[in-house]
Formats: C-alpha cells, sequence, structure tokens
C-alpha cells in the first residue's frame, strides 16, 4: 500500500467572516476515515484568514518577519489540532514539530496531522518535505481554486486551468508571475521556488484541486478515480 500526504488549504478550514468552516471539517474528516487505499496518511493544515491576521498585527507594530512565521506556524498547528480532535481515535495524537518527531508518530499506524516546521517556507512546502520523507506516492494539495492556471483566474475571466504542467514549464510561470511580496510571513505564494526543487528532485507527483466541493476529493479517496485539477510531474 502507498503513502499519502494531503495539504488542507487555511482557506478551507475558516470561512470569509474567519469563523471555523464547520461543514468543510466534519465532511473532510468522514471521507478520511472511511478511506482504504492508502498505508500512510498525512494531513498538513495551513494557517489561514487566522494566521494572517495575525500576521498583519505584528507587522504594524514592526515584528520581524520570523516572529511573524512561527505565529503563522503556530496557528496552523492549531488548526492542525482541529482536524485530529474531530478524526478522533484514528488520529495520532500529537502534532510533530519536526521531521524527526513525525518518524515517531509514523510507528503507530495512525493519521497524522501537521502544521508548520520551521520560519522561512509555507505549509505547501512542509507537505513537499514530508512527502519526500515519506516516500509518498503522491501529495494532494486541497484548495480553494481548481488547480493552476495559466493565468490569475481572480483578474482574468479567460483563465485557462492547466491539467498537466512538468516542473520546467511550472518554474516558468512561476518567474513570469512573481512579485516582491512572495518571500514574507504569510504570502508565501502555492508554489515556491524550494517546493519546485523538492517536486523536481523527489519525482513525485503533486495533484492540486479544489476542496470547496468535497465530491471530487471523495471520489479520489474512495473509489480511486482520476483529479479533476492539476499535476505536477516530471
Ligand atoms: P500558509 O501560508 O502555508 O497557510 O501558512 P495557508 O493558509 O494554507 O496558505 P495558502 O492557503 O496555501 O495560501 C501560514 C504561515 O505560517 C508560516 C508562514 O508565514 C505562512 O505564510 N509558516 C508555515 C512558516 O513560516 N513555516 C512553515 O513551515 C509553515
Amino acid at each position: 500500500m502507498k503513502n499519502i500526504v494531503i495539504k488542507v488549504g487555511g482557506s478551507l478550514l475558516f470561512n470569509k467572516e474567519n469563523k471555523i468552516n464547520h461543514e468543510f471539517i466534519s465532511q473532510f474528516c468522514n471521507i478520511i476515515q472511511e478511506g482504504k487505499n492508502f498505508q500512510q496518511v498525512i494531513i498538513v493544515c495551513g494557517g489561514g484568514s487566522l494566521a494572517r491576521e495575525f500576521i498583519k498585527f505584528l507587522r504594524k507594530i514592526n515584528t520581524n518577519e520570523a516572529l511573524c512565521d512561527i505565529i503563522g506556524i503556530d496557528i496552523s498547528r492549531i488548526n492542525s489540532k482541529m482536524i485530529m480532535a474531530c478524526l478522533k481515535d484514528k488520529a495520532y495524537p500529537k502534532i510533530p514539530k519536526n521531521l524527526e518527531e513525525l518518524s515517531l508518530g509514523l510507528q503507530f499506524n495512525k493519521i497524522i496531522t501537521m502544521g508548520g516546521i520551521q520560519p522561512g517556507q509555507s505549509t505547501t512546502t512542509v507537505a513537499m518535505e514530508i512527502a519526500e520523507y515519506i516516500e509518498a506516492d503522491r501529495l494532494l494539495i486541497l484548495t480553494d481554486v481548481q488547480g493552476i492556471f495559466d493565468k490569475d483566474p481572480d483578474k482574468y475571466d479567460n483563465a485557462k486551468l492547466i491539467k498537466r504542467i512538468t516542473c520546467d514549464e511550472l518554474y516558468a510561470l512561476l518567474m513570469k508571475e512573481s512579485n516582491s511580496m512572495q518571500a514574507a510571513a504569510g504570502e508565501y505564494r502555492i508554489f515556491d521556488m524550494v517546493s519546485l526543487q523538492i517536486i523536481r528532485r523527489s519525482k513525485m507527483k503533486v495533484y492540486i484541486t479544489s476542496g470547496k466541493n468535497l465530491n471530487e476529493f471523495r471520489k479520489f479517496w474512495l473509489e480511486n478515480k482520476e483529479i479533476n485539477g492539476t499535476l505536477i510531474s516530471n
């Protein structure tokens, strides 16, 4: 049996009013518990709007970026504790804070939930580091958009979903879209250069799809069906 890492974007855990998205969390946890296709499941949660709220405040009072990152990490760990609590005895009852602590958790055959691990990166990068570490067959990123588009779908109506993309093509796309805020707490884009290097060297398959409607995820998780989203591979 294979291993999988799932990154749950913070945007799915909270709604627009910054309230916990009960419906998403309970539906997601129910689906996860029904699945039997993977041996080791690791769920990495993002920080979401709550993390960005804290980071905004810290920036206002002129705190350094590292402290902003640490707050982001703390919030992502709290978020992962919510998922851990929902999964009850199916989940390993501790949030590993680094890969060493994770290796301990792997001994127990439980679903492991995690947040950030070190300043200077996003939880998407964490998910990739973990996927590489456990030699996961795939990494699934659940976010609030259907996948990677050829241009920003929020700005352009004619943005097209890219169903398959190689690391080189993604690199070219990232270079085109990059801006000065790309490497600041709370602002690491869906793929930074570190995460791209990890995909490249580990040759893992990365799928991105929307978690807004969990039907797609349900089909993948329970029926082993292809995901409607983007696949990044070498
Ligand atoms: P994310 O920005 O990854 O959360 O983590 P998210 O809400 O899922 O983001 P999207 O939806 O993918 O855009 C929250 C913040 O925590 C810090 C960063 O500041 C990050 O922006 N963080 C997270 C770290 O510094 N290190 C980590 O290992 C993880």
